[in-house]
């Protein structure tokens, strides 16, 4: 059924987005409410442009012409002053390199996250995700975004190095959980110089950024020596081969393992913090799915193979993504002169879209603000441009199976066991961050009896 349908646009409009200071431009209403300003440009027009500072970007609020961006991207490649940031730390990898190298190494990376390879990682990811939680007792008080992230953190570091016994214990998570913050700060702050200030911030970033390439150089030297196929993503980097047999070099194998972990971790763990505030908050789906584990599960933790017979627990990650989509605002830049939506764009126009602003669509979505994961019985397959957690086109997620199999067992593992009551008080928000991370909330553990 092709549900949620696209609207059909004759004649797609453009327009400026209202309420633009001198000087400032949209920035003030931006920063202030950077969710709800985005989701309301659409109200406006299918392309709408806005000023950020000196920045000027257009927003593309409709389906179709996301879909047309996503679709080509040599004319609407990565860059821009905000990818400039994450560039900093993720280099070269696979989600911030242009175009023209991207062909070469998504060819080159993706065996590694070939379908058949995840059976493989479920089973570390089952692990982990036992592990990770084993400590939690009745009545404990969690930071449940911390937790997650501790979690995710655990789960990526072993699938990456496998053959480090104790990969979980890294500093790994320390030296991440910083320069994310550090990458957060830059993209939403894109002024020159200011990162480069003897800040506390800033020189943690340092530190961090220093720690984590001596992690990864300590591996790699490791690895290369030992020279056996760990069955891990490090081992797939090091087994890596273009068209013309070269293999990556191990800055290269450093960005991607950045890449990964910070592409990774953030995103399945905000996922899955959002999760359980939507069942707390939901009572009878969160009735539902217990069921729905007990009957398959009865508490033992939850395997690659019980992911077929788990659809509830599917959907609820299908409806979070929807609800609260981690890459919620992104951008492209014109390579070449182009025309969207009738308007000339010249080279070097910064374009963004936002998930967000499409997945909360009325006209897409009946009801759009409500959590309610059996919309995904209908939609089988929603129309291009309509649902983009994962992004669309050559650029989309290469981690999408791997992430969604992640949030699915940790969910279905997590809440066969245990119910986590939010503590009262005012309903969770989201960060106002490049990545739409819930802030930091409370919720204590009771253990469920079945
Ligand atoms: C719920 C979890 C996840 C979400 C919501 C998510 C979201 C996204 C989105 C929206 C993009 C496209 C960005 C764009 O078009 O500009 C993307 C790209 C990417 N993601 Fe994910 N991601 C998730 C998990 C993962 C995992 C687990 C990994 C790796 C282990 C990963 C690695 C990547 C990489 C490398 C790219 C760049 C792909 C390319 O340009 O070829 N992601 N992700």
């Amino acid at each position: 059924m092709p549900l949620p349908h696209t609207p059909t646009a004759p004649h797609f409009t453009t327009a400026d987005a209202p309420g633009a200071l001198p000087l400032l431009g949209h920035t003030l209403a931006f920063l202030r409410r950077p969710y709800a300003f985005v989701a309301g440009l659409a109200a406006h027009g299918d392309l709408v442009r806005l000023r950020l500072g000196p920045l000027e970007a257009y927003v593309v609020c409709h389906p179709e012409l996301v879909r047309t961006l996503l679709t080509d991207d040599r004319t609407f490649d990565k860059g821009g002053v905000i990818l400039d940031k994450a560039r900093e730390v993720m280099g070269q990898g696979l989600a911030t390199c242009p175009a023209a190298a991207h062909r070469r190494q998504r060819r080159m990376l993706q065996p590694a996250f070939q379908r058949g390879r995840l059976p493989g990682y479920a089973a570390l990811m089952s692990e982990e995700i036992d592990a990770t939680t084993a400590p939690w007792s009745e009545g404990d008080v969690i930071d449940v975004p911390a937790a997650m992230y501790r979690l995710t953190t655990a789960v990526t570091a072993r699938c990456l190095f496998a053959a480090h016994e104790r990969a979980g214990e890294l500093p790994v998570h320390r030296c991440m959980d910083e320069i994310s913050r550090g990458v957060a700060r830059r993209m939403m702050l894109p002024l020159p110089g200011v990162d480069r200030l003897p800040t506390p911030g800033n020189l943690r970033f340092r530190h961090a950024r220093r720690d984590m390439t001596e992690v990864t150089r300590r591996l790699i030297a490791d690895y290369r020596a030992d020279g056996t196929d760990h069955h891990d993503l490090l081992s797939m980097l090091l087994g890596a081969l273009d068209e013309n047999g070269r293999g990556l070099t191990d800055p290269e194998i450093h960005d991607q393992v950045v890449t990964f972990l910070l592409a990774g971790m953030e995103t399945t763990a905000a996922t899955l913090s959002w999760a359980w505030t939507l069942l707390a908050a939901n009572p009878a789906v969160r009735e539902r799915l217990h069921s729905e584990l007990d009957t398959v599960l009865d508490g033992r933790r939850a395997r690659h193979e019980d992911l077929p017979h788990l659809p509830l627990t599917a959907r609820v990650v299908s409806e979070t993504l929807r609800l609260y989509p981690v890459a919620w605002l992104l951008s492209r830049t014109v390579t070449t002169g182009t025309e969207l939506a009738g308007r000339h764009l010249p080279a070097g126009t910064t374009l963004l879209f936002s998930p967000h602003l499409l997945h909360r669509r009325a006209d897409l979505y009946p009801c759009p603000d409500r959590f309610d994961p059996d919309r995904w019985l209908t939609i089988t397959r929603p129309a291009p441009g309509t649902y983009l957690p994962f992004g669309l086109g050559a650029r989309r997620c290469i981690g999408d199976a791997f992430g969604t199999a992640e949030a699915c067992l940790a969910l279905a593992t997590i809440a066969s066991r245990w119910t986590l009551t939010p503590t009262p008080g005012r309903p969770v928000r989201p960060a106002r961050r490049a990545s739409m991370t819930p802030r930091p909330f409370t919720a204590t553990l009771a253990r469920r009896v079945r």
